[in-house]
């Protein structure tokens, strides 16, 4: 159990004050006639209605996913993608220009640019060569201006699993919030931290509809945290971020579990059938472990593979200039047809 003092983290000029009450804030009941909100009453002009805002809560979708994950309703936040938490928690916690996050390259890139846009200062502390958390190294660069600590696991772009232990050294070690983007763990078959979060309140779990649900168009992002933290995030996000559209395909996705789990099982398989055809090649030089529905290959020539793959139109995710993945591509796994196309594409390098 570990409580730090979340309202002393949040910006102070948040405390006191006062969020946008929205007309669907101020009459929550059911009625018949609604002329509150200035919106069209003859209906929408495309097929499908749209005439009426959204709910602001997304109270249904957070019903089926407190079942689902395991939280309680004022533990979860839904965002326009998880890219939206993870700009909102750096414009909750982080006063700009005098506090920092600490992230782990090579890792997800938006913690970076997001907290470059709010002129929050970033300090990195990159991961082993085995791609691990250096935990004395984070521990030294933790300040009394640290606000956040970005985690990601499985990690992008490397794919890694990182280890429980060391996340779990910084929750306990740090007293300020330690994020885990759990984006693809619904392909790995370790454990989500969503499970701890009642016991760590600077815990803050990050997944999203885009990898396994296969909804990356819908932009729908899950924050699992302590009520304190989901709370201040309410309070500063547009009032209606999730649209319409997203929340009904996301009600429509919930009661298709199965059917999520029938695509992971079948990405693992291709991933598996990928890696060992590649692994008999020449130009392959390294596939790196991946927990995820992509592997990091190092390769002998990235820049002209990368090019010679664009000629032949398959766009993989040249890595090669980044940190600790000199030499790599990233290569999200496709299906079947695709992947012996990228395979035949290689073997006629
Ligand atoms: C680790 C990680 N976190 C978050 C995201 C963003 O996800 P979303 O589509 O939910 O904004 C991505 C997208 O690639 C990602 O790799």
């Amino acid at each position: 159990m570990k409580k730090v003092d979340v309202q002393g983290l949040i910006r102070p000029h948040l405390i006191g004050m006062k969020p946008y009450s929205s007309a669907r804030d101020e009459y929550t009941g059911k009625s018949e006639v609604y002329l509150d909100a200035n919106e069209n009453a003859l209906g929408s002009v495309t097929k499908m209605d749209l005439s009426r805002y959204p709910d602001p809560h997304q109270n249904l979708i957070k019903e089926k996913l407190s079942k689902i994950k395991s939280a309680a309703i004022d533990q979860i936040f839904i965002g326009n993608g998880s890219d939206e938490p993870i700009d909102l928690l750096i414009r909750a916690f982080c006063n700009p220009k005098q506090d920092d996050i600490i992230i782990l390259p090579p890792t997800y890139g938006m913690y970076e640019v997001s907290a470059n846009i709010n002129n929050v200062l970033v300090k990195k502390v990159p991961l082993t060569s085995t791609f691990q958390i250096q935990v004395e190294e984070v521990l030294k660069g933790i300040s009394d201006h640290t606000k956040i600590i970005f985690t990601c696991n499985p990690n992008n772009p490397t794919g890694t699993r990182i280890l429980d232990e060391d996340i779990l050294t910084l929750i306990k070690s740090f007293n300020g919030l330690v994020v885990v983007d759990e984006a693809y763990i619904d392909f790995s078959d370790k454990q989500s931290f969503i499970s701890q979060i009642s016991e760590y309140n600077n815990l803050v779990i990050l997944q999203t509809f885009s990898k396994a649900w296969g909804m990356a168009a819908a932009r729908v992002g899950m924050l699992f945290a302590d009520q304190e933290v989901v709370s201040i995030l309410n309070k500063i996000k547009p009032p209606y971020n999730v649209n319409q559209l997203s929340q009904e395909a996301v009600l429509e996705a919930l009661g298709k579990v199965d059917h999520k789990n029938q695509m992971v099982k079948n990405i693992l398989t291709q991933k598996i059938y990928l890696a060992q055809e590649l692994h008999s090649l020449d130009i392959i030089e390294e596939i790196h472990p991946s927990d995820a529905n992509f592997i990091l290959v190092r390769v002998s020539e990235p820049k002209k593979l990368y090019q010679y793959l664009i000629e032949k139109n398959i766009i993989v995710r040249d890595r090669s200039n980044v940190l600790l993945c000199e030499g790599c591509l990233r290569i999200t796994i496709g299906n079947e047809v695709e992947n012996k196309r990228l395979l035949g594409a290689i073997k006629g390098y």
